[in-house]
């Protein structure tokens, strides 16, 4: 059926290039009259018969990354309520957003994406209460004593925690605290110097406090691709026992890394321990190191990708359902992606290019449910 849409849409295609280009190929001397121009406006992918929505396919929760200005493109909403179940807050639910000055929040951006995701019955993972990258300056500089500090964050993680109540599903807690050094695995952060190595705990207990029925995690990057770094991890949920319910893998990967057996010993060790698995923030790079040259996706570099997404879906489908949470994209179009920025080269690592039409890579993800 997928074959067949495409067959479809290039057969439109081309159809319209042939029209225009025997138009254009026509003097002014061989048209006596003005030759009636049939109407071949582009099919809109979103009128036609599609591919069939990721969400209705999927047993288990298709999350996608949103913030305020993408909840004010049509084509946005349409496409976020037609394929995904859950949602993350890509930016505006992070601290130094939301907690801009000492006593005054700043609840607006969130409060429209948390309205947005219950109006539409789409489940909300709140992220993240706690991230080093994204630590407004005031804490970073914090003049208090360290009590003073403590004091702070966790009225910070209740106000939090509480006002998002029964609306929030899940919180990643603290985003990304452990460093890429197997010998010092605590990354030091404002939050390890002021509140102590057992830092990670307290804000969990904090929000366990303000919402005992949230679901706790604890997230990072390259826990699935590097065997140290997941290992840390587990030892990091270990110490937290029943303080942390899950535990998201930021799945920032490559056509060609991690292993799918790498992915899988992540799976295996967060299911043994009676957590659930979230593979957060999943977007697949193609323009890599020595190969960096691409100036646009190539149909090979496509296929690799498209094989991908079906490993890593197929690898999450398999999970025992009690110990799936979700499975999150990190940006709908290609243009859109963090990663542009943070690379600087072309990329193209979602499923939508920037004309929201679906890539290989959905097709990808469809098939890794079958
Ligand atoms: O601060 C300004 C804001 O005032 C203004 O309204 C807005 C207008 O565009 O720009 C704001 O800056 C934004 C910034 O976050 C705020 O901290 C940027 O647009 C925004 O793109 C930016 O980057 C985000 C980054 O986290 C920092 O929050 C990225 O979009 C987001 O993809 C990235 O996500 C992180 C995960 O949370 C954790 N794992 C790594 C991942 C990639 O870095």
């Amino acid at each position: 059926m997928i074959t067949k849409i495409h067959q479809m849409n290039t057969l439109a295609r081309l159809f319209l290039v042939l029209v225009t280009a025997t138009f254009f190929a026509c003097s002014e001397e061989e048209m006596p009259s003005p030759t009636p121009i049939p109407d071949v406006t582009p099919p809109d992918p979103m009128e036609e018969p599609g591919l069939p929505p990721l969400k209705d396919e999927a047993s288990f929760l298709v999350g996608m990354t949103v913030a305020t200005d993408k909840l004010d493109n049509p084509r946005n909403v349409e496409i976020m309520r037609r394929d995904f179940s859950s949602l993350t807050g890509e930016w505006q639910m992070k601290m130094n957003i939301m907690y801009p000055s000492q006593g005054t929040y700043n609840f607006g951006p969130a409060d429209e994406i948390v309205d947005f995701a219950e109006a539409n019955n789409i489940n909300m993972h709140g992220h993240a209460l706690i991230w080093h990258s994204s630590t407004p300056s005031w804490v970073e500089n914090f003049a208090g004593s360290d009590q003073e500090f403590e004091d702070m964050i966790k009225d910070y993680i209740t106000t939090v925690v509480t006002r998002y109540k029964g609306r929030v599903a899940s919180w990643d807690v603290v985003n990304e605290a452990l460093s890429d050094d197997p010998g010092h695995p605590l990354r030091e952060t404002v939050f390890s110097r002021r509140l102590g190595p057992d830092y990670v705990r307290k804000c969990h207990q904090w929000a366990r406090d303000a919402d005992p029925d949230v679901i706790l995690f604890y997230n990072d990057y390259n826990i699935a691709g590097i065997q140290s770094k997941r290992q840390a991890a587990f030892d990091l949920v270990d110490d937290l026992g029943d303080l942390v319910d899950g535990l998201g893998a930021q799945m920032h990967v490559r056509v060609d890394w991690p292993s799918r057996s790498s992915i899988q010993e992540f799976v295996d060790g967060t299911v043994a321990r009676g957590l659930k698995v979230h593979l957060s923030e999943l977007d697949v790079r193609t323009n890599i190191e020595d190969d960096a040259s691409l100036s646009q996706l190539s149909d090979a570099k496509a296929e690799e990708q498209k094989n991908k997404y079906k490993e890593i879906v197929e690898v999450f489908n398999a999970i025992p359902e009690e110990n799936q949470y979700a499975l999150t994209v990190w940006g709908l179009r290609d243009n859109e992606s963090w990663l542009l920025d943070f690379w600087g080269v072309p990329e193209w690592p979602l499923l939508y290019n920037e004309d929201y039409d679906y890539k290989p890579a959905y097709e990808g993800f469809l098939e890794g449910l079958q």
